[in-house]
């Protein structure tokens, strides 16, 4: 059976120590090594959160990972670039007058680093988004190289941090496809439930596209489960059409489902600052360990 032992989101199961302890991908279980610390920053790789599919944690993933690596010494930018703005929310920052993504898009002459606010994480600054952000695709879409206007705003801040998290929208538009262009990385968060693999294959086409035609560099840094209940057997069936449709692109950590997600976004608070202790946190932590050990950061 594949899933010999408990998940991260719960009590591990008591592993007979004459067998190898399987994660609930099958694989070995690995806590990943604390990442060595850096002696300078930059510049950056920059990571898309993608999946046209809403509500399957790409914002609730780029919040806390990214707390999670700015923890492990690593300079962190998050780019929400969702018109609903709840990265910007859910890391405490409000807009008001200020500058956002919206105003980097569309005017050359504004300078990047201008728009980046300090979160009250250490080493973790954002650059927001709000409701305006909608009217983008439109202002663009008659603009030269319309789908490298990101990659240039973040070419001049890049050198300042080691990652940057691009949360994208629910939606394979013109952002998504400048947020893929920008990226070096994607990372598709897919909630495990009965309509995960829908739309995937559009996702990964468009992923193809891009790379073919814009990005050539551009590299799949890996698939996360999330909301995984190792109670329900249905959570665990989807967990293994996954693995087997991406084998090893599915990275080991899988995040267990909770309601102190919700909790933490009401907070304004990264899941790792809300409630270290929780094993969502944890599964938070473990992953960003394991995104520098497999090299998508430094
Ligand atoms: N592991 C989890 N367990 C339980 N709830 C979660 C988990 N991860 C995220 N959530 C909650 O699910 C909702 C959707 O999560 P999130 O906003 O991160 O998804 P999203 O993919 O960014 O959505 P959208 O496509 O609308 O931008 C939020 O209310 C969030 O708090
Ligand atoms: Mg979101």
């Amino acid at each position: 059976m594949r899933h010999a032992v408990a998940t991260i989101d719960n009590t591990a199961a008591a592993a007979d120590a004459s067998h190898t302890e399987l994660g609930p991908t099958g694989r070995p279980r690995s806590e990943f090594s604390e990442p060595a610390p850096l002696k300078g920053h930059g510049p950056a790789r920059v990571i898309a959160l993608c999946n046209q599919k809403g509500g399957v944690g790409k914002t609730t993933t780029t919040i806390s990972v990214g707390a999670a690596l700015s923890a492990y010494g690593r300079k962190v930018l998050c780019v929400d670039f969702d018109p609903q703005g709840a990265l910007s929310a859910g890391l405490g920052v409000t807009t008001h007058d200020d500058l956002t993504v919206y105003d980097l898009l569309l005017s050359g002459k504004i300078d990047p680093h201008d728009a980046i606010k300090p979160t009250h994480v250490d080493g973790l600054d954002v650059i927001p988004a709000n409701i305006d952000l909608s009217a983008a695709e439109v202002h663009l879409v008659g603009e030269v190289a319309r789908e490298q206007i990101l990659a240039r705003v973040l070419r001049s801040v890049a050198n300042d941090y080691d990652v940057v998290l691009i949360d994208c929208q629910p939606s394979l538009g013109l952002l998504t496809v400048n947020a893929l262009t920008a990226a070096h990385g994607v990372l598709i968060p897919l909630e495990c439930e009965f309509f995960a693999l829908r739309g995937v294959a559009l996702l990964i086409e468009t992923i193809e596209k891009v790379k073919d035609r814009l990005n050539p560099a551009l590299q799949l840094d890996g698939i996360l489960a999330t909301m995984f209940d190792s109670r329900t057997l249905h959570s665990r069936e989807v967990l293994d059409r996954v693995v087997e449709a991406f084998g090893d692109d599915v990275l080991e950590t899988v995040i267990g489902r909770t309601v102190k997600f919700p909790d933490a976004s009401v907070a304004g608070m990264p899941i790792t600052e809300f409630a270290p202790e929780h094993n969502a946190a944890k599964a938070y932590r473990q992953l960003a360990r394991e995104l520098v050990a497999r090299g998508a950061v430094a």
